[in-house]
């Protein structure tokens, strides 16, 4: 029996759920076409049963027709000519965009909802998913913070952040610091997005494989909702703020003998078999909530787009995801030009860096291995859609070891803004980089910082203070601090 049926007749809940999906299903999601990245058939975006790849086997990807809301015009940006930065073309949507930034923080009384606006994801809700904000589960996240930490844009008040750009070589470099979203981590920008498909579903139990941080989001968003979050980790793996997150929140929590690869093949069997709702990056609607990273970032930096976009990459959803944001920005006029995105892999866990240095033509699944936990990955699920990003981007792909993650977590860490260790793969990837020649020193860089630093609070950190415990006294402390009479 499937864990739907189990509780079909119970609550108040699963009432609701009945209700909204009723109600909101049809005219929300027509729009919506899904389409296979492998052999191009498309299906509607809402089938009676969750489709998550094609029939060949495909990953999906989400297709529709963007349309300003109709009351929308450009009343300022038209003075500005064709030269400048910003594109005529997206006016009207920057403005959209950037007024709804500037709404005030309050809560709607009418609805008891805290207004979309002031989702970092749901701000951008015609280029995510076209939902009435009565549908919408949002904490709400995003809004992360940008820093400035390059050589040339870091001014006298960040003077601890300039020693990154100067690890990396960069002078006008920013970190985009995911690890700012509710539950620590980017993925929250996706779950929102997955679990408000799953509410339109009438969904009652919802389920990941993870390295952790998905795992995490999904039980918190779970919660929320009142929805079953069930998932399923590779034993021993998983960080402990990460593991502490998924138990606290309440969800049903499964260990797996395998590594995040085994848990992965199994989420799958057990979402199509079980009738639970599937909320990997294998679902196109989580893809379509991470693109906001791509879109918030280009928002922080007024629309004049990034030369280079360096982050991460394991599973491979968030490449495939900024990368469509970036190239749907440039295709509505948002941006003038397309970033181009450098996916950094771990040494160990390598399978999308080997098959760009064969130039697509093979792809080999590895056995993972890597101090960084969140992307020891070794067959990413992203796989086809992160490649189309890389190419039509001119982007490239790079690898580091865990020496050099290490080395460059410690310097984010020492600057006071942290990240863990899988995030420093971005600054360590930029740094190879830019002494490849491949990035110039001049360009505009922005690396993602996908995870909070107490996500993992034991790898590349001293877990003990040096020293024995001081007497309580001045002069013990002037002598531990080395000070003269
Ligand atoms: N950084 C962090 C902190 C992550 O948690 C992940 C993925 C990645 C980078 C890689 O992103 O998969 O989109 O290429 N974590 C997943 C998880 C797999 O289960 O939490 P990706």
């Amino acid at each position: 029996m499937g864990i739907n049926s189990v509780d079909s007749d119970a609550s108040g809940i699963s009432r609701e759920h009945d209700q909204v999906s009723n109600v909101l299903r049809p005219e929300a999601l027509t729009a919506i076409s899904l389409r296979c990245v492998a052999c191009g058939t498309v299906y509607p975006g809402f089938e009676d049963a969750p489709r998550y790849r094609c029939d060949c086997g495909g990953v999906l990807d989400v297709e529709t027709e963007f349309q300003l809301p109709t009351q929308q015009t450009a009343t300022h940006d038209t003075n500005h000519a064709e030269t400048d930065l910003t594109p005529l073309a997206g006016a009207a949507w920057r403005q959209l965009f950037d007024e709804r930034a500037t709404s005030a923080p309050i809560w709607a009384l009418s609805t008891d909802t805290l207004l979309p606006d002031r989702s970092g994801v749901w701000r951008y809700r015609e280029l995510i998913l076209p939902v009435p904000a009565s549908a919408i589960v949002t904490r709400p996240e995003g809004n992360t913070g940008l820093y400035p930490a390059g050589l040339e844009n870091c001014d006298d008040g960040r003077i601890g952040h300039r020693q990154i750009g100067m690890f990396a070589g960069l002078e006008r470099l920013f970190l985009k610091h995911e690890g700012e979203n509710p539950t620590g981590s980017f993925k929250d920008r996706g779950m929102t997005v997955g679990v408000t498909m799953a509410r339109l579903r009438g969904a009652k139990a919802v389920a990941c494989a993870s390295t952790g941080n998905t795992s995490a989001s999904l039980a918190s968003y779970a919660a929320q909702a009142g929805m079953q979050g069930i998932v399923f980790l590779p034993a021993g793996q998983i960080a402990g703020g990460k593991l502490a997150q998924s138990l606290a929140y309440g969800a049903t929590t499964i260990q797996i003998e395998g590594d995040f690869d085994a848990a992965m093949h199994l989420v799958e069997q057990v979402c199509n078999e079980l009738g639970v709702y599937l909320l990997n990056s294998l679902n196109p609607f989580r893809v379509e909530g991470q693109k906001s990273i791509g879109l918030e970032l280009l928002q922080q930096l007024d629309w004049q787009a990034p030369d280079w976009l360096v982050l991460p990459a394991g599973n491979l959803g968030n490449t495939s995801a900024i990368g469509k944001a970036f190239r749907q920005a440039h295709q509505l006029g948002l941006i003038h030009h397309l970033p181009r995105i450098a996916s950094i892999q771990a040494a160990g866990a390598n399978p999308f860096y080997t098959s760009y240095k064969q130039k697509f033509a093979h792809y080999e699944p590895v056995h993972a291995h890597t101090v960084a936990s969140a992307i020891k990955i070794g067959d990413p699920v992203s796989y086809a859609r992160a490649r189309k990003v890389i190419e039509e981007s001119n982007g490239v792909v790079e690898q580091v070891t865990d020496e050099e993650i290490l080395a460059a977590k410690a310097v984010i860490d020492r600057s006071g803004i942290g990240c863990e260790p899988a995030s420093a793969a971005a600054l360590a990837g930029a740094k190879k980089l830019v002494a490849q020649g491949v990035i110039r020193r001049d360009e505009r860089v922005v690396a993602v910082l996908t995870g909070h630093f107490l996500k993992d609070s034991q790898t590349g950190i001293p877990q003990s203070i040096t020293g024995q415990a001081l007497k309580p006294t001045l002069e013990a402390v002037k002598k531990a601090l080395k000070l003269q009479e």
